[in-house]
């Protein structure tokens, strides 16, 4: 924690939302928190997985998969896909087992090998699914990327992962990569779902290579330990981090499906996340396959009404989603939701950023159920902390950690060791004990930024927090400078180096502004060259320049124009600084500033896109 960090936000208390197990539609997994915790252990856990025939190891692939066909489920329909336009297709767990395994014969016909970084962007559409489930048979690591990222963050990525496969769709091929292929020597395979027509050049038509392809194939021997995925995340400074999971992570897919989001055998389960993202992943495709139930893919992006058609058509048991969509449905108000019958309805969450008290209680005016907030983060590969069906929500709060998992508030001393703070109400970093089996593995090629984030056996999260008289936890706010938009999190380094590659800008800054819907927006401040005069004309070419670049979800909605930045004697951007000055709060401790920027700015500050 630093001494300049804006006070947080405490949030207003409201009365617990209780409840009665009795009451509950189905009784829930976790009924005895305390017993289910002291009785748990990640080893007795691991009888929840099949294992590879034969002793082989372990897989994602087969436990999302394949082990359902010898137990019972081959006919059960495992994706329920919702097209864009209303079309409809589903694919039982035969059918994607089939699928899956062309797809891994075909990266095997194309020489690739295990261990190879398999990278795949395109909206959710059936083939996202197949081609990240059959990459992880095929033993490769499996990278999905947003599709609405710029070409930027396309190439630091693939760069930094070394990307030697992409699959994607021939518009987002023509749109964004086929620039990049000179700068990517070592992607050496482009699949393209959906191409029809003349073949695009220096690419394979999915119907070629892998619906062509043979639909039997025997997973290898897979070590626990090996990399299975690879997601990027955001720090503060330098390049996005790739954070390694391995195949051994789906214990915690499987744990959490259970306890977290309650799922039992019958439920048609929807987590709206798009893959690109962790969420998405973890529990859009692996939890919810693991644990063998219905999961519903939409791929329309966000519209309440459509969204509530998906609930009552579909009969959504179990909906996991995100506070930026339940503040947009709560805009709508509860008449929005009247219409329809969404009494299939029988749990709720929501993760990736603050929930609101409000949004906690309003979930019970509109759907007769509370939201369930959980927390987590890209390094914890799956949830960590948690509401649970069966314990009284306290509105505002995180929950409790999962059985398996120790949390605590912690303190990093100056000599680098950490102390506990075991009052409760205090502030302090969030920490989890390690190890745990989602736990990442590394940052690929960053060890020392890896290493930094661990310290006396302590997991250190980077985020604020307390922890109240009854173990529930609150989030109080990031320890560092990255942004939380709409649930993504953006790194506001990668944001400044798109601009800074403008002509016309000398220094940039970029801060997370609060915004009552998205949580922040991505708002730079600018110094420009000599030379270059501050103008709307040329705010609205920067603004066009960073969105080519970065994509809409990660450019910045503002840009304000000084005439210099507030820096530290070593160089630095005072983000902070930036920040509490727009915000109007205290500046904190200037003692490094070294040079303040002029407050005044040229064009009528404040301006927005
Ligand atoms: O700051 C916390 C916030 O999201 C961060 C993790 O983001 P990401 O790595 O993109 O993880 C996605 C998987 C959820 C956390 O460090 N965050 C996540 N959940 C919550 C949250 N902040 C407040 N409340 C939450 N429930």
């Amino acid at each position: 924690m630093t001494a300049d960090m804006p006070p947080s936000e405490v949030r207003p208390a409201r009365d617990p939302v209780r409840k009665n197990i009795a009451l509950l539609a189905v009784p829930p997994n976790l009924r005895d928190y305390d017993a289910t915790c002291a009785g748990f252990s990640w080893e007795a856990a691991g009888s929840l997985l099949d294992g590879l025939p034969g002793g082989q190891g372990l897989n994602m692939a087969h436990e999302a998969v394949d082990r359902h066909l010898h137990e019972g489920r081959a006919h059960k329909v495992a994706l329920r896909w919702v097209g864009k336009d209303g079309d409809r297709r589903e694919l039982s767990f035969r059918d994607l087992s089939e699928e899956t395994n062309r797809f891994a014969n075909a990266l095997a016909s194309l020489g690739v090998q295990p261990g190879e970084r398999v990278f795949v962007m395109m909206g959710r559409q059936p083939e996202l699914y197949v081609a990240v489930l059959g990459a992880l048979k095929a033993r490769c690591v499996v990278t999905p990327l947003f599709s609405q990222f710029g070409p930027e963050p396309i190439a630091t990525r693939a760069e930094v992962a070394d990307a030697r496969v992409l699959v994607t769709t021939p518009e987002l091929y023509q749109r964004k990569i086929q620039g990049l292929r000179a700068r990517l020597p070592g992607l050496q395979h482009v699949i393209l779902a959906g191409a029809q027509g003349a073949a695009i050049p220096a690419t394979y038509r999915w119907d070629d290579v892998v619906a062509a392809a043979s639909p039997a194939y025997t997973i290898g021997p897979t070590d626990p330990e090996s990399m299975a995925l690879l997601h990027f995340t955001s720090g503060t400074t330098g390049r996005p981090k790739g954070a390694v999971h391995v195949h051994a992570a789906v214990l915690a897919h499987r744990v959490t499906g259970i306890h977290a989001l309650d799922l039992h055998d019958d439920d048609v389960f929807w987590c709206t996340a798009d893959p690109g993202w962790i969420t998405g992943t973890s529990y859009g495709i692996l939890a919810p396959l693991c644990s063998g139930v219905t999961s519903v893919v939409v791929e329309a992006e966000f519209d309440a009404q459509a969204w509530y058609s998906v609930l009552e058509r579909e009969k959504v048991t179990v909906w996991y989603t995100a506070p930026t969509a339940i503040r947009m449905m709560m805009k709508l108000g509860v008449q929005a939701v009247q219409p329809y019958d969404l009494s299939a309805l029988r749990f709720a969450a929501s993760v990736g950023e603050p929930l609101n008290p409000e949004a906690v209680v309003w979930g019970l005016d509109a759907f007769g159920l509370p939201f369930h907030d959980n927390w987590w983060q890209t390094e914890t590969g799956g949830i960590m902390i948690s509401n649970f069906a069966a314990m009284d929500i306290k509105p505002g709060s995180m929950g409790k950690p999962l059985p398996g998992i120790t949390a605590a508030i912690v303190r990093r001393r100056d000599d680098g060791h950490i102390e506990t703070i075991d009052e409760p109400m205090v502030d302090g970093e969030l920490a989890l004990r390690t190890p745990w089996p989602s736990m990442m593995r590394g940052y690929l090629h960053e060890q020392e930024r890896y290493a930094k984030c661990f310290a006396d056996g302590w997991y250190l999260t980077g985020d604020l927090a307390r922890r109240d008289v009854d173990g529930y936890y609150w989030f109080v706010g990031r320890a560092d400078d990255v942004i939380k938009s709409a649930g993504h999190l953006i790194g506001p380094f990668e944001v400044e180096s798109a601009l800074m590659e403008h002509a016309a800008v000398a220094e940039v800054g970029v801060i997370g502004k609060p915004d009552p819907i998205v949580g922040e927006v991505v708002k730079a401040f600018v110094a420009l060259k000599p030379g270059y005069e501050a103008s709307e004309a040329l705010r609205r070419e920067l603004l066009g320049h960073a969105r080519k670049q970065l994509g809409a979800a990660v450019a910045p909605k503002e840009i304000e124009f000084r005439i210099n930045l507030p820096r530290t004697r070593s160089g630095k951007i005072m983000r902070r600084l930036l920040k509490a000055r727009e915000l109007g709060l205290p500046e904190g401790d200037l003692s490094t500033l070294e040079s303040d920027e002029v407050k005044t700015s040229p064009v009528s500050p404040g301006a927005t896109s």
